[in-house]
């Protein structure tokens, strides 16, 4: 669906994005995103971290900024809660304009990476911090502090100390503290990443959880692909200060619009080639011999270059597909139920096919013919863009 999804469009209306997920929280009536960027800019004196940014979030829902470092995730985030200014563009919360608006009077709640809950301070004091500060009568602090540390699964901590608290433990705390007071808004920066593999799936799972009972707008910011994908509504892939795609988890995975995205979310095969017949099926001289056919909408120009973007879980080993690769293993990985082999097709062109095991895994220098259906690859055009 199209939906505004990509960004090389126009500024889009007001309205425009405000997606069903928006959900029935203030009844009738078309309802405002949550949080709207609309073109913005942010610079550190002259170097601009984010340009021409616009992403349109509905009330409810769980977006997450996926990139590499330094691709300006934290600062659209600190643009958000006031803590940087924007050098052009709006951004809107609730449907009313915050540029102006100090950080005091947003109503805004943050978990960063790092816990940073006050040391000395018990954990309901940690928790209070943001009700005590909005002037919240005691017996309210007490009861929505309790209500906070039975969300995040710590009843009747409030007398310890973080420092007698897990990781994981303190970032529950931290997102106590963070959704005590019903803030419209809750922004996560790397919330997971100083726990270890084990607490981070659990907290993944907790954090989900606790969005959805409360309803609060959440955005995420990762480099973790898988994290991306496993919590988000929609995922916003970020390259070098701009958005690259805007989708769901299974729209910019297996329909990524762009080479970075295929690149960055998941390992993806980037076959080279040119464009061999365009009349009736398309089909593309790999650069590696081999002809495939693939999908294309458009009537392509004979000899166009192009790049045909497979997944590795595309690709079967055997089978009966379309296109058929044959080639020779030049490593296996065992996965349990399936493994990840690496296969030399010819003309210096490695394959990573994720196959199930059937029977046993294959071994180094066994030839196999790899297979995959012309829809289940995307093609590039010569810059890098999808083309169907
Ligand atoms: N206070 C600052 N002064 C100058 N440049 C900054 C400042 N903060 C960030 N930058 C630069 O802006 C760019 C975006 O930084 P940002 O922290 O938003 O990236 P990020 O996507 O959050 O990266 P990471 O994944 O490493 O946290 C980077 O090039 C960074 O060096
Ligand atoms: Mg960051």
């Amino acid at each position: 669906m199209p939906d505004g999804q990509e960004l090389s469009q126009p500024p889009r209306p007001a309205t425009a994005g405000a997606s069903p997920m928006a959900g029935t929280l203030s009844g009738v009536g078309a309802e405002q995103p949550a949080v709207e960027f609309r073109n913005i800019d942010i610079a550190y004196g002259k170097f601009v971290a984010v340009r021409d940014f616009s992403l349109s979030i509905a009330k409810g829902s769980f977006v997450t900024l996926l990139g590499p470092s330094g691709c300006g995730k934290t600062t659209i985030l600190r643009s958000i809660a006031g803590l940087v200014d924007i050098s052009a563009g709006q951004i809107m919360i609730g449907g009313r304009r915050v540029d102006d608006v100090p950080i005091y009077k947003r109503n805004i709640g943050l978990v960063f990476q790092s816990y940073a809950l006050f040391p000395h301070k018990s954990v309901f004091d940690n928790v209070a911090f943001g009700l005590k500060y909005r002037n919240v009568p005691k017996p309210e602090i007490r009861r929505k502090v309790g209500k906070a540390l039975d969300m995040v699964r710590l009843p009747g901590s409030e007398k310890k100390l973080p420092s007698q608290l897990s990781g994981g433990q303190q970032q529950r705390i931290a997102l106590a503290r963070a959704i005590v007071f019903e803030p419209q808004v809750l922004l996560l920066d790397e919330p997971l990443s100083a726990l270890d593999a084990n607490m981070r799936e659990e907290m993944r799972v907790e954090i989900k959880k606790i969005q959805k009972e409360t309803g609060i707008t959440a955005i995420f910011v990762t480099h973790d692909q898988e994290e991306a994908l496993s919590m988000s509504d929609r995922i916003v892939v970020m390259n070098a200060g701009s958005a690259e795609q805007i989708g769901a988890p299974e729209e910019v995975y297996e329909r990524p619009a762009t080479a970075f995205v295929a690149d960055f979310l998941g390992k993806a095969n980037m076959l080279p080639g040119t464009v061999s017949r365009s009349d009736g099926p398309t089909t593309v001289k790999l650069a590696s011999g081999q002809t495939v056919n693939v999908l294309s909408p458009l009537p392509l120009a004979q000899d166009s270059a192009v790049t045909v973007v497979v997944r590795p879980q595309k690709l079967s080993i055997g089978g009966a597909s379309a296109n058929r690769l044959p080639g020779r293993i030049v490593s296996a990985s065992y996965l349990g139920g399936s493994a990840i082999y690496e296969v030399d097709i010819g003309g210096k062109t490695n394959i990573r096919a994720n196959a199930s095991i059937d029977g046993r895994v294959l071994s180094e220098g066994e030839a196999v013919e790899l297979g995959f259906d012309p829809d289940g690859c995307v093609l590039l055009d010569e810059a890098g863009r999808r083309i169907s």
